[in-house]
């Protein structure tokens, strides 16, 4: 049996996919990924699986072809699925970014609680294993049954700002909500700079106010830390009640990417100097938009996968200080 590892691709990040399977030395497993007239999802392995180790990969998120975030979803199951008859020995689903992970708790009455429900249908339909990277909560872990790797991008993240010097004792890292103050710690620790918090208030989903400011940001370089930028909004309005306080200029880094609606253009004609993400989402068209940079997370992804692959140690790939596994606290409710 070669122990070499398959790899499927959805559309949703396949630019992703295919960089993660090159730094592994392997092609993309032979699949069609397509959709009947009637606009439901169509799906055919079209190679041999019988017996093999195999790692689906796709964000939940929209695709370059202008496939939505639930052909995302049902894409993935298909392949699941399919691999699953085909007989594969263990299917891996590898979500660099998982969706639907923002209502992981009921806040009030008659809400679904869509991150269990995106467990639930990921394991029935085959999954035996679960990667993805700086999950919006970390306890969503707990909603599965079978295991899961929740990697960072902290590494990568604090590289890129490494060699651009901001790393000392001049520069501030701010959180920019109660729930982020845990991520934004271990990157302050990382950078050798101080921490400060930004309260934020959701008067409603994809709103939000800036309530108070605690730490000391007067006269330093701003680094706002979080797991995802949607709207913007959060980033936004931090930036600005943080140059209020006399912050000298405002960065801001994210795993995830989503850039939701008008966020280019908020951002853009934002206070935020650079803003910076990862690629477990597809970047979009970003011509003429110096503020933005993207670094590839690719290698963080092959790694996991061939220590999956050979029964080593995943945390070891994030160091001795920090565990990958309770790096996200849940953001408090909307008040
Ligand atoms: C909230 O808990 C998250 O960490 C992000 O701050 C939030 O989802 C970003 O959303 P938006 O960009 O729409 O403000």
């Amino acid at each position: 049996m070669s122990s070499s590892p398959l790899l499927f691709s959805g559309s949703s990040n396949r630019a992703l996919a295919e960089e993660i399977a090159k730094r592994l030395k392997v092609n993309l497993g032979k699949a069609l990924v397509s959709k009947f007239k009637n606009e439901e999802t169509r799906v055919e392995i079209q190679e041999n699986v019988r017996g093999r180790e195999v790692f689906v990969i796709q964000s939940i998120c929209k695709a370059p072809n202008g496939n939505g975030v639930n052909d995302a979803v049902m894409e993935a199951l298909l392949m699941i699925d399919a691999l699953r008859r085909a007989s594969a020995s263990r299917i891996t689903a590898v979500i660099p970014y998982y969706g639907y992970a923002k209502q992981d708790k009921k806040t009030k009455g008659r809400e679904p609680i869509s991150a269990k429900v995106m467990a639930n249908i990921l394991k029935v339909t085959g999954a035996k294993r679960v990667v993805t990277m700086d999950l919006h909560a970390a306890q969503i872990q707990g909603f599965f049954d079978i295991p899961v790797d929740n990697l960072m991008a902290m590494p990568t993240l604090c590289n890129y700002l490494k060699k651009e010097g901001l790393c000392d004792d001049r520069i501030v890292v701010v959180s920019p909500d109660a729930g982020g103050v845990h991520r934004a710690e271990i990157f302050a620790k990382r950078l050798n700079c101080s921490l400060a918090i930004v309260f934020k208030r959701r008067p409603e989903p994809d709103v939000n106010e800036v309530a108070e400011i605690v730490g000391d940001v007067e006269g330093r370089a701003a680094i706002i830390v979080d797991d995802m930028i949607s709207t913007g909004g959060t980033l936004d309005k931090a930036a600005q009640a943080i140059r209020r306080r006399g912050a000298t200029q405002v960065y801001t880094v994210a795993t995830h990417g989503i850039f939701a609606g008008e966020a280019i253009d908020v951002l853009e004609s934002s206070e935020i100097e650079r803003i910076i993400v990862t690629n477990t989402l597809p970047f979009p068209n970003l011509e003429g938009h110096p503020k933005f940079i993207q670094l590839s997370i690719a290698q963080t992804f092959a790694d996991a996968i061939s220590r999956i692959t050979t029964n080593r140690s995943v945390s070891e790939l994030f160091g001795d200080d920090i565990s990958p596994f309770d790096i996200a606290a849940p953001e408090p409710a909307a008040v």
